[in-house]
């Protein structure tokens, strides 16, 4: 049978029992349980095969949840909060002595959201906790973006993915923190850089080799398939590389005509890079599927959505 259902009450009870449930967001499915459940904290890692090291994001009903969670927030968090919540960026900020060392890794700040989901924002405010949810995908592979792809990884573990539907935005939250109250981006992702910017201002991105102690998280590979994917600005010298392979190729707006490739996925033939973000992780889990010898990925134009689209076909074909 299956474990998806638009049983809202069911995924009420289950998550006051200490069990973990499978939440829709607005950027991906997210593996949630009580922040202050510690048998579900332990079974998220666990479900997930995460380290401990890596701490969780927190989901709030709205941004008036935000002072129970954190004991500070600089004036640009707030003027954040206010454009873009509920929304896809989550801001790590100073937290409360009440939030447990499970959710933030021993550290002193913890990572919040508001999501923009009409269900997981009804659940949230139907319940007496906040949700600590990482994205529903074992550690290291594709973030799930429809609910069958949490079904397919975790139909044995977990009692329910709550049904949402796809997800519209479809890669994960902007993370920002901040140092000396100023913003600082952790994570590209689904709210564009330049939309930030219009808010506080110029803002630096955290590059890779100084990321490890503020975001944990942001290993080089992530958001994997399992076949060998290479990323590359021109694609039909790239296919020239893999003559005889079963090859699957993933692009932007502009089909290849090229007898070589085994399949191919068009991620928005209009050019827009919104639509392109939402099929993302989709069309990566459905190539991963096919049985090819490897995947190639066409590099966006940098800018906008394109730069955090980048980032994550770049931790795709990470090789180590
Ligand atoms: O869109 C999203 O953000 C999704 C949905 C479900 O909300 N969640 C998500 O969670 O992507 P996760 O756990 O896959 O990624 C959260 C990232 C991790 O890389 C973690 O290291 C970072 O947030 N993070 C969490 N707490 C942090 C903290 N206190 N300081 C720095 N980074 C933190
Ligand atoms: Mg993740």
């Amino acid at each position: 049978m299956s474990i998806i259902s638009k049983d809202i009450a069911k995924a009420i009870a289950l998550l006051k029992a200490d069990k973990i449930v499978a939440i829709p967001t607005e950027t991906v499915y997210g593996l949630a349980g009580n922040i202050f459940s510690e048998k579900a904290i332990k079974s998220i890692f666990e479900t997930k095969k995460r380290p401990f090291f890596n701490p969780l994001i927190v989901h709030i009903p709205s941004a008036d949840a935000l002072e129970n969670i954190v004991s500070h927030v600089p004036e640009k968090a707030r003027l954040l909060a206010k454009a873009f919540w509920p929304g896809s960026m989550t801001l790590v900020l100073k937290k409360q002595a009440t939030i447990p060392d499970l959710i933030t890794a021993g550290k002193d700040t913890v990572a919040v959201r508001v999501p923009n989901h009409p269900l997981t924002l009804e659940l949230l405010e139907q319940l007496p906790f906040p949700l600590a949810a990482p994205s529903a995908n074992p550690f290291s592979s594709i973030s799930p973006t429809k609910p069958e792809h949490v079904e397919n990884y975790f139909k044995n573990d977990i009692d329910m993915v709550l049904d949402g539907g796809a997800c519209t935005n479809g890669i994960e939250s902007t993370i920002i923190g901040f140092e000396n109250d100023e913003p600082i981006i952790y994570r590209l992702g689904a709210l564009a850089l330049e939309d930030i910017e219009a808010v506080v201002g110029q803002i630096t991105i955290k590059n890779k080799k100084e990321q490890s102690p503020d975001a944990p998280g942001m290993l080089d590979k992530h958001y994997a398939p399992l076949t060998q994917t290479y990323l590359t600005s021109n694609v039909s010298e790239e296919v020239k590389n893999h003559a005889g392979k079963r090859i699957g190729l993933l692009v932007f707006k502009d089909d290849l005509n090229d007898n070589a490739i085994t399949t191919q996925i068009i991620l928005s033939p209009k050019g827009d890079m919104a639509e392109a973000a939402s099929k993302l992780y989709d069309a990566m889990h459905d190539l991963d599927h096919q049985n090819l010898d490897v995947i190639i990925a066409e590099r966006f134009p940098d800018f906008g959505l394109g730069k955090s689209i980048n980032d994550r076909l770049q931790r795709a074909a990470f090789n180590s």
